[in-house]
Parts: structure tokens; C-alpha cells; sequence
């Protein structure tokens, strides 16, 4: 039988293992007889705009610790983003002149819903999924998400010791743009006072009174989590650009904002905002994410081996699985309010700041 010739390409933003997934998919699939090519910057390489090449074993040596994508990431080449365009008909003929029997795609919802629309197209896929946010439905985790919480996480303990030598409120905005996973988790490991996530619209009153029920307990210094995505009630996310051609709004001042309305409402202390942007993204795996990457790279190479295209690599529980593309893109993953980690946050004295008595314990 002749070899099965696949390309593997990083699409959308990148994340903390995806060069771990990168080296696994290498390794899994040469032992099993799998010629492996490469997309560089996402879908650029299928489109023409970058190389499309054979991954040899010298590009994946030293990969583990490293962050980024060595193969390069884009978020301006979904193929079919923008006005009506010829990408069907280009992505056809350019994986039929390379000869590609699939594409492994490791990205997050955007990729997976590229994916979906390739497979209509004839074009096989696999998918693995990363995105620091957690966001991507068909799976219990994806790669990245475990490094982004430890980075956060850091983050907040470092502001715990300054924020209670200046008797401040410190608000710490971390990335999620639909999820607060990010926040939610780091909050919790980092022990914050309050942490503000997109699915629960939040009353500014609610983080006010935690703030001063501290102060009660003579304790003059607070911290403050804020997903990307949060909003008051009634309110909407902040975006320092709107979305066009087919890009998602850019987020962005949710700290800021949050820290007027506290401002307003009387907060006394001096209030300050760090965002921790793209830190999240960057630097060197947790180990944690490191294994997953590995065990995700291999059974991605297991799944084309065995024909089995049209999936995306999912974790359930502790086990490593697969779901379809399509069922990914039917569910996405958020915080649940009456879910195990927000009653968590509760027992905790965590301020969520929902405005609604159902979302409280
Ligand atoms: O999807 C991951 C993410 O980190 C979001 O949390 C954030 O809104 C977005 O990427 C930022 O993307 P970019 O780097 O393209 O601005």
C-alpha cells in the first residue's frame, strides 16, 4: 500500500504545546509509515502564500520545552473568511497536486470550524485541540489552557504580597474571550477575593462589598480576577477593535473599566490593573501540558493510520479519545454556573459578582 502522505499545521493563535504536538505527531506518525508535510503559518502554506514541506526529524528535535509553533501560526487565513472567495477551489487543487490524503489541523473552535467545511468538501481531516482558553466543545481540556492558569497563577501571588504592602486593589485581566476558565481557575489557585468570568454578567456593587467586608476583617488590600469577556450586567464585553473580514473583535479594557466602576462606587484604596495579554500564550509548557500535546500528537497519528478521519482528538476523564469534528463544533465549553468549580469559588468566599440569586450558593 503506498504510504499516506498527511500535513500537519498549527492554525489560529498559538498556544503553550503545541511544538510538543508538533514533535509527537512527527514521531507517531513516521513509525507508522505516514509521510508527514508541514502548512507553514496555518493555512497560508495550503493556500500558496507560505511553503508547504516534508517535517524532517531535525525540525522537531528540542521541541518539548519550547513555546510557540516552529511551523508558525496565523490568524488572518481562515480560507473561507472574508467575501465570497475561491478558497474551495484552491485548497482542492493544491492538496491534490501535493498529493495530500489529510490534513491534521491543531487549533481551537475557528480551526475546528475550517475543518468541518473542509470534510464537506472532500478534504479529510483530523483535528487536535488546543486554545489556552478552553473554550472548544468535545473535550474536557485542550492543550495550553494548564500553562496559561500556572502563568496566571504566578501572577496573582506576586500581586498578593505588593497589593497588601500598598493597601491596594489589585485587578489582574486575563485572557477568555467567550470563557472564564483562565480566571476562574487561576482565581481559585491563586486564592483572589473576586473573579469576574464572562458567563456571569456582574453587578460592581457585589465586588465593592467583598472589598469592604475585607476591610472589616482588617484586611486592606484585595484581589481582583477579570476575564477578557466580562461584562457588567446589561452590559457588553470590551473591544479595542472591532471585528472585521471575518476577524473576531479584538478584546481588550475590561481591568480599566472595571476599575472606573469601582472607582465610582467609592472604592477608597488606590486601584490598579495589570493585563496579562499574550504572557499566557507564551513561554515554555507545564509539563502537564507537555503530555498532553504527546499523548494528543499520537492519537491524531493513530486516527489517520487507521483511516479514521472527520475526528478531532478528545480527552475524557483521564482517557484519550476521539469525537467528530462535527460534534466539537456542536457544543462549546464553558463555565457552568451551577457547575463543581463555581460552587468551588463559593466555598471559597470567592465573589463572583453574578447579579443573579440563582447563580449564588
Ligand atoms: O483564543 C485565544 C486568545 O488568547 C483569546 O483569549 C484572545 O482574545 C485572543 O486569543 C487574542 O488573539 P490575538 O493574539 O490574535 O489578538
Amino acid at each position: 500500500m503506498t504510504p499516506l502522505r498527511v500535513c500537519l499545521l498549527t492554525g489560529g493563535g498559538d498556544a503553550p504545546g503545541l511544538n510538543a504536538v508538533v514533535r509527537a505527531f512527527f514521531h507517531a506518525a513516521m513509525r507508522r509509515g505516514l509521510l508527514v508535510y508541514a502548512s507553514h503559518f496555518g493555512f497560508e502554506g495550503l493556500l500558496g502564500r507560505e511553503p508547504v514541506e516534508p517535517l524532517r526529524l531535525e525540525d522537531v528535535r528540542g521541541l518539548l520545552p519550547r513555546g510557540g509553533s516552529v511551523l508558525g501560526c496565523s490568524t488572518r487565513s481562515n480560507p473561507f473568511a472574508g467575501p465570497a472567495s475561491d478558497a474551495a477551489e484552491r485548497l482542492r487543487s493544491r492538496v491534490s497536486e501535493l498529493q495530500l490524503d489529510a490534513l491534521v489541523l491543531a487549533g481551537g473552535d475557528g480551526t475546528m470550524a475550517i475543518a468541518e467545511r473542509l470534510e464537506e468538501l472532500g478534504i479529510r481531516c483530523v483535528g487536535i485541540p488546543k486554545t489556552i482558553d478552553g473554550d472548544l466543545g468535545g473535550t474536557d481540556l485542550t492543550c495550553g489552557i494548564d500553562t496559561a492558569v500556572e502563568t496566571a497563577t504566578r501572577a496573582i501571588d506576586a500581586l498578593h504580597s505588593t497589593a497588601e504592602a500598598h493597601q491596594r486593589v489589585m485587578i489582574v485581566e486575563v485572557m477568555g474571550r467567550n470563557a472564564g476558565w483562565i480566571a476562574l481557575r487561576a482565581g481559585i489557585a491563586g486564592g483572589a477575593d473576586a473573579v469576574l468570568v464572562p458567563e456571569l454578567p456582574y453587578d460592581p456593587q457585589r465586588v465593592v462589598a467583598k472589598i469592604r467586608e475585607r476591610e472589616a476583617l482588617g484586611l486592606r488590600f484585595s484581589i481582583v480576577v477579570v476575564g477578557e469577556g466580562a461584562a457588567a450586567v446589561g452590559g457588553a464585553a470590551s473591544v479595542v477593535e472591532a471585528a472585521h473580514s471575518g476577524q473576531p473583535a479584538r478584546l481588550g479594557g475590561a481591568g480599566d473599566r472595571l476599575a472606573h466602576e469601582l472607582r465610582c462606587r467609592g472604592v477608597g484604596h488606590d486601584v490598579r490593573v495589570t493585563v496579562l495579554g499574550h504572557l499566557q500564550r507564551g513561554g515554555t509548557p507545564t509539563a502537564f501540558d507537555r503530555l498532553l500535546a504527546t499523548r494528543f500528537g499520537a492519537h491524531a497519528a493513530q486516527l489517520c493510520a487507521d483511516r479514521r478521519f472527520g475526528r478531532m482528538v478528545s480527552l475524557r476523564g483521564s482517557h484519550v479519545d476521539s469525537v467528530t469534528i462535527a460534534e466539537a463544533n456542536r457544543s462549546a465549553s464553558r463555565v457552568d454556573p451551577s457547575g463543581e468549580l463555581v460552587a468551588c469559588a463559593h466555598a471559597m468566599g470567592i465573589e463572583l459578582g453574578a447579579a443573579s440569586a440563582s447563580f449564588r450558593s
